[in-house]
């Protein structure tokens, strides 16, 4: 199932229908505005549908000769072909596993046993720790080193001449977010994979923020790897990565023996969460139904411009990141704020008292607080929409 034919628009009324914690209200009867999507989104009805009907209909381990083990047999295939269509990537490319941290490690762990000492691997500031972290152990475990790619002051985007400077023919691995989680940034990911790939290394993409609001294609950027997390594009809590095959394949996983050696299931230890796979099945059709990344794409532009504007004309509060309107389509609806010299704590505390939930602090994005000297002083608020917020909750 592909996620890019699509329609422009939906009709959002309709669409927030479809999730009842969006129909939520405080204590003053007016909706509660949801706006930490990019910490987890809302679950459609469908979506929790299709994990109790899972559950509902019995549960059983894989592999068996009876019918109910088939049908998680089916249920896992399913969910690697639906993972697939996500991703852009075959079936066998699809990796489930419990987040999108866990499986990152995962795959660190097996790619540090193929460095050497005077190996080099690239992280950037604008990721999350999730793809700065495992990266950063898998060198130290194998004697390599580690460089690190800026970001600019100005607008919080890639700084491309030191991502240029850190490429040598020693780099074995670039880890590189496709959005930021923290203040929203895309960066240029085609062109940057192309880059890395010039110098013969491996890339890996984090795609968990991006995937909320635009569509992933793993095989057309040319990347080795993306992670993404179904909970925060509606579906329930589970990892999934798409990686390819010949890594699956040639790296040898940390697994139990009697677990098969077949790509993808060595990388899949242990039970996986059957429920939550027919759940991300449930979740990439509700994508689907709502006309697909382009439709969510130009709604989240709208929303995203009317917060810009609205945003440069509140007295003492400074976007971090980029804030022209007109550069919309280089961030997602995530903004980092402050609000003059109120601690980012004290503002989410405000705002959550007029039932608008925002997160505050670095929101796992460590490096770029760190960076941008705002780590001691509280990080910032994040407010965060996708396609089922309108201008109004
Ligand atoms: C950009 C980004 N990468 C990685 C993660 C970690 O994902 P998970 O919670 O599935 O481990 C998050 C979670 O917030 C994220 O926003």
């Amino acid at each position: 199932m592909t996620i890019r034919q699509t329609a422009t628009t939906f009709d959002v009324t309709a669409v927030r229908a479809r999730f009842p914690a969006l129909a939520r209200v405080g204590a003053d009867g007016r909706p509660f505005v949801w706006a930490d999507a990019p910490g987890g989104s809302q679950t459609p009805e469908s979506v929790i549908d299709a994990v109790a009907n899972r559950m509902a209909a019995g549960a059983s381990n894989t592999h068996g000769v009876f019918p109910l083990s088939e049908e998680i047999d089916d249920v896992i295939a399913e969910a690697h072909r639906a993972g697939a269509g996500f991703l852009g990537c075959d079936p066998d490319e699809v990796v489930f596993g419990q987040n999108a941290t866990s499986l990152l490690l995962h795959l660190s762990r097996s790619f540090s046993r193929t460095l050497e000492p005077g190996d080099e691997v690239v992280v950037t500031r604008l990721d999350h720790d999730a793809n700065v972290r495992p990266w950063i152990l898998a060198a130290r475990d194998a004697g390599a080193a580690v460089r690190w790619v800026d970001v600019r002051d100005d607008d919080v985007t890639l700084d491309l001449e030191s991502f240029e400077r850190q490429l040598s023919e020693r780099t074995r691995l670039v880890a590189l977010t496709l959005a930021s989680n923290a203040v929203g940034t895309i960066p240029p990911a085609t062109e940057l994979v192309r880059r890395a790939k010039a110098v013969g290394a491996l890339v890996a993409l984090d795609g968990v923020h991006f995937a909320q609001h635009r569509a992933i294609d793993l095989h057309a950027i040319g990347a080795d790897m993306v992670a993404t997390s179904p909970y925060k594009f509606f579906g329930p809590h589970l990892g999934m990565m798409a990686v390819r095959r010949e890594l699956l394949a040639s790296w040898e996983p940390y697994k139990l023996r009697p677990a098969s050696d077949a790509v993808p299931d060595r990388w899949e230890t242990g039970t996986q969460s059957h429920e939550s796979m027919a759940g991300t099945i449930a979740a990439i059709r509700y994508i689907v139904s709502v006309g697909g990344f382009e439709a969510i794409a130009a709604h989240e532009r709208m929303l995203a411009i009317r917060f810009l504007e609205g945003i440069a004309r509140i007295p003492g509060a400074r976007l971090i990141g980029i804030g022209h309107p007109d550069r919309v389509d280089e961030r997602t609806p995530t903004f980092a704020i402050r609000v003059g010299s109120q601690h980012p704590k004290e503002t989410s505390a405000a705002l959550a008292r007029r039932g608008i939930f925002t997160w505050d602090g670095h929101y796992y994005a460590i490096e770029v607080f760190d960076r941008l000297g705002l780590l001691d002083t509280g990080g910032a608020v994040r407010v965060g929409f996708c396609h089922y917020h309108t201008c109004a909750s």
